[in-house]
């Protein structure tokens, strides 16, 4: 393995978040999501399952506790429920309970020397903002900046590094584009776009009000958490593989790290490949992709960091513009293929591309003016026969995170933290609990959810001592 040094201070997490893990989805005041209807309602998800206990973590907090112990992390990264803080999502109604159970994990944390890393809203809106339009309406950016500064006034004293959105791109999309993650709408070509705007306003204003009202006492950092792939081009040398793949890139990262990172506003060939499809398709209003106005709040510079979700890569090809209808996919016109060479992991869309990774930083570095980075999310899918031996995610793990080694030292990429994704198996979206991703397996047949190491999880640990105790191998 390659020489596997990382800066002293390096921030060695595992990820979860509420929807995924706590169950307890009606208790002790708590409101509605949208993941709570998406999943009651026939034939969303695999097998009709639903996050009403998933790890049950609300109850078994300490639990989890342990395993966070156990792996020797020194970061642990978990979102707050919107609905169990504020069950209709507005201010003018606190649940307690949910304030106390956070501040409880927190403060659990804390003491046991492990920094709370909290997303604010990781997929899970609360019903009742649904309801009036969610994500689509305006009015859902000030409730969402209401909804963090809260959370910054109440646990900010504690909490030093925040994540807003986790992945902007996938709720636009999967939410609202292909239907397949609550709330569950296919308003194909049109409400993403409007989703992911109002998502990247919402961010901003958070950002803004954590900048001028809590930094300077609370000295924490806030950012967002963008999901990409790796692109690159089918063939290398070929000038359309090559534009599809930059397509790719600006579609999936830059639809939210341009905005924020470099200009203020979408990447020009995101916006130029949507406009040219609304003419080629007769499609006459207003550009698809909504502008920024000049009174909202300036987008640019809307980040401490970089927050990055990795998992696999893609090679790229043009489509071939044959798409009739409005929808992303042809606005984008792009074939994304993978190399016979990438072992796939349980999932299909989960290619074995540890390099990818490398590539990628370098790429946020040159593009994103060397940002700090942190690996906010990274990991390894088991589908089938339960195996607690995993030998491949083993080495998924020690390759990736050797990769992760060489952009610190050969690239000179400022990567801050790593996070795995996920510290215990849990409720994988529309895939239920069929597709496992943690570094603790979880017995959902039992009702104690008890929680079992796998050897992922110990080689893990082992990284993590090392790299700590200073010792390379
Ligand atoms: C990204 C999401 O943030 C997380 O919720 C999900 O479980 C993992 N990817 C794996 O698909």
């Amino acid at each position: 393995m390659h020489k596997n040094m990382f800066p002293r201070d390096f921030a060695w997490g595992a990820a979860t978040s509420a929807y995924q893990i706590e169950g307890g989805w009606q208790v002790d005041g708590k409101g509605p999501s949208i993941w709570d209807t998406f999943c009651h309602e026939k034939g969303r998800v695999f097998g009709d399952q639903n996050g009403d206990v998933a790890c049950n973590s609300y109850e078994l907090w300490e639990k989890d506790l342990e395993c966070i112990q156990q792996l020797g992390l020194t970061h642990y990264r978990l979102s707050f429920s919107w609905a169990r803080l504020l069950p209709d999502g507005t201010t003018q109604h606190v649940n307690q309970k949910g304030v106390q159970y956070y501040n409880k994990v927190i403060d659990d944390l804390l003491t046991s020397n492990v920094s709370p890393v909290v997303t604010l809203y990781h997929f899970d809106l609360p019903q009742a903002l649904q309801d009036q339009g969610g994500w689509k309406s305006p009015g859902i950016a000030s409730l969402f900046d209401n909804y963090a500064q809260f959370c910054f006034q109440t646990f900010g004293d504690r909490v030093k590094l925040w994540i807003t959105i986790n992945e902007p791109q996938v709720c636009a999309k999967l939410g609202h584009e292909d239907g397949i993650h609550a709330p569950g709408l296919k308003e194909k070509g049109t409400a993403a776009y409007l989703v992911g705007h109002n998502m990247l306003r919402a961010h901003a204003m958070a950002w803004h009000s954590y900048n001028s009202r809590y930094r300077s006492e609370q000295k924490g950092a806030v950012s967002i958490a963008l999901n990409s792939d790796w692109y690159e081009p089918l063939n290398q040398g070929c000038p359309e593989d090559i534009a599809a793949t930059e397509r790719d890139l600006a579609f999936t990262l830059g639809w939210f790290a341009w905005p924020v990172f470099v200009t203020g506003d979408y990447p020009e060939i995101m916006r130029s490949a949507i406009d040219a499809q609304s003419r080629k398709l007769g499609y006459n209003a207003a550009s698809r992709l909504p502008s920024f106005s000049k009174d909202e709040s300036a987008i640019l510079g809307t980040a401490d960091f970089f927050a990055l979700n990795y998992y696999t890569s893609r090679k790229v090809k043009p489509r071939g513009g044959c798409e009739k209808m409005l929808c992303i996919k042809g606005d984008q016109d792009t074939e994304e293929v993978l190399d016979s060479s990438w072992p796939i992991s349980g999932l299909s869309w989960l290619a074995v591309v540890p390099d990818g990774l490398r590539k990628l930083l370098k790429y946020i570095k040159d593009t994103f003016n060397n940002p700090a980075i942190y690996i906010t999310e990274n990991g390894f899918s088991q589908v089938g026969p339960l195996q607690i031996e995993d030998a491949q995610r083993c080495v998924y793990y020690k390759d990736t995170i050797s990769e992760v080694a060489k952009a610190i030292q050969e690239d000179g990429v400022n990567v801050r933290g790593y996070f795995a994704w996920s510290l215990m198996d849990n409720f994988e979206w529309a895939d239920g609990f069929s597709v496992r991703f943690g570094l603790f397996h979880v017995d959902f047949s039992d009702l104690k959810q008890s929680r079992t190491l796998y050897q992922s999880g110990r080689e893990y640990a082992k990284i993590i001592s090392k790299s700590r105790s200073g010792q390379s191998k």
